[in-house]
């Protein structure tokens, strides 16, 4: 019999080599390869991946017709999920949509099948990681009725694939990757040989069928997709579900799409009934703020199209004869110490002073045009003195103190007037080129210049 070989390959970057490493010289990670079989392919199987192209020839761009093709979307009926998706999901398409254990994937996706099965579609949601019992349980719980939707606890994915061909289901969802496994692959459920294999013959069975398919993946401690990072390069969309785990706010997020602008988010809370949508999300990030605090500031950040108001707030510690803290919570840490130089230069000095920084409700901010927001709200509380509430901050900071452009100036700063805010504290080329009723914006050159604005009463 012919040796079988093997390679090494790493979970974070899919760098390949010969020997195992405890670190990939790659991405630098430790601890990050596993060992991967090579299968040698049959030419059978590469006939059958040639048979995928509908034409083997290569064709002119202009001969290409899109008459009778393009996409057929199917709606989840979940408005946020479908914004998120770029206008629902498309047939015979591969979705990989990860996230912590316990955010509510499980939740959002019976959600979505339950529409379906009200608009008469076939769906089945297949779990490798909950019986049928349970299933059903939570689906009581959400008032779930189901006549269209149909349950399979099994963790084989070739019972699964024999499954989904005879029902022929418009949406199929694998609940996760990590507990499916193929029966003839010889390694660990979860292993990256595993859900390498699971992917393509995931993505196949959604192009032969034309069922949109949709698998689960939990992630790992590091905030990668778990094994699925080698996914990503595999599947149509990637959809990641967030949440801080404090709160009950959930952000959809998608990473990767081929089908639609990548970076769309929606928002969702996770109530008793399930997962709600919040149509109005920078209301629901912004109505616990206590205006009138020191250390708290508003920007408006660009989310895929979308335009977001957040709160970003600081506390400033008293000097401390030890190492100050730095801690950062949904803000880049070296971002913030970027800021807090940049603040010292201005005449503001935090650094023998514990510092802690915090995006609320769970948000990421890592626009740049948080800069001068971040910086504001540690000057805030640092002199302990609030900013006006209906003062808007918008800018990206330079190591000179510059105050940079930011993209989409006005798209941030009417959602900033729709909810209520009557100035803006801007670059001067956006005070310049942005003319908006019912918002006064007040043009800084230099961090110096907005200290100024916001304090000099
Ligand atoms: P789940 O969808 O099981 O998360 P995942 O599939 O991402 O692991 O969600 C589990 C959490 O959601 C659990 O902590 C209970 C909570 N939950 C609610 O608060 N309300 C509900 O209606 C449901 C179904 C779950
Ligand atoms: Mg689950």
């Amino acid at each position: 019999m012919a040796k079988v070989k093997s390679s090494f390959v790493c979970s974070n970057c899919e760098y390949t080599t010969a020997k195992w490493m405890g670190r990939c010289t790659s991405c630098k990670e430790w601890n990050t390869f596993q060992e991967v079989m090579d299968q040698p392919r049959s030419s059978r199987a590469q006939r059958a991946a040639a048979s995928l192209s509908t034409d083997d020839r290569p064709q002119k761009l202009s001969e290409i017709s899109l008459e009778g093709g393009g996409e057929v979307r199917v709606r989840t009926g979940i408005g946020e999920f479908d914004n998120v998706l770029g206008g629902g999901l498309v047939s015979g398409s591969l979705t990989l949509i990860g996230g912590d254990p316990g955010v509510g994937k499980s939740t959002l996706l019976l959600m979505a099948l339950d529409h379906f099965s009200q608009r008469g579609l076939d769906v089945l949601y297949v779990s490798g990681e909950e019986s049928t019992r349970q299933i059903k349980l939570r689906a009581e719980r959400l008032g779930i009725e189901g006549q269209h939707l149909h349950l399979l606890s099994h963790s084989d994915f070739t019972h699964i694939e024999t499954v989904a061909r005879r029902l022929r289901p418009r949406v199929l969802v694998i609940d996760s990757v990590q507990t499916v496994h193929m029966p003839h692959v010889d390694s660990l459920p979860g292993s990256v040989t595993q859900v390498r294999e699971l992917a393509h013959k995931a993505m196949l069975l959604a192009k032969q069928s034309t069922t949109a398919i949709l698998l689960v993946g939990h992630v790992t401690k590091s905030g990668n997709l778990a094994g699925p990072k080698v996914l990503e390069h595999y599947v149509d969309t990637v959809l990641q579900f967030e949440g801080d785990g404090r709160t009950a706010l959930r952000i959809l997020r998608a990473l990767k799409n081929r089908f639609g602008p990548a970076g769309e988010l929606g928002v969702f809370e996770m109530v008793d009934q399930g997962l709600r949508e919040v149509k109005d999300a920078s209301a629901r990030l912004l109505h616990e703020r206590i205006p009138e605090a020191p250390g708290t500031s508003v920007l408006a950040t660009m989310e895929g199209t979308r335009a977001l108001l957040a709160e970003v707030q600081a506390l400033v510690g008293k000097p401390t004869p030890s190492t100050p803290a730095r801690t950062c919570v949904g803000v880049d840490r070296n971002r913030v110490l970027m800021l807090a130089a940049v603040l010292e230069k201005a005449g503001l000095a935090v650094h023998e002073r514990d510092l802690f920084v915090n995006a609320t409700g769970g948000m990421r901010l890592d626009d740049p045009a948080a800069d001068l927001a971040i910086l504001c709200a540690i000057a805030s509380s640092l002199l302990d003195r609030p900013l006006p509430d209906d003062t808007l901050l918008l800018g990206e900071v330079g190591l000179v103190g510059e105050i940079r452009a930011v993209p989409q100036p006005e798209r941030r700063l009417r959602e900033a007037a729709r909810h209520g805010f009557r100035r803006a504290i801007v670059p001067p080329g956006v005070a310049r080129s942005v003319q908006l009723q019912g918002i006064e914006l007040l043009p800084a050159r230099r961090v110096q210049d907005a200290i100024r604005l916001l304090f000099a009463r």
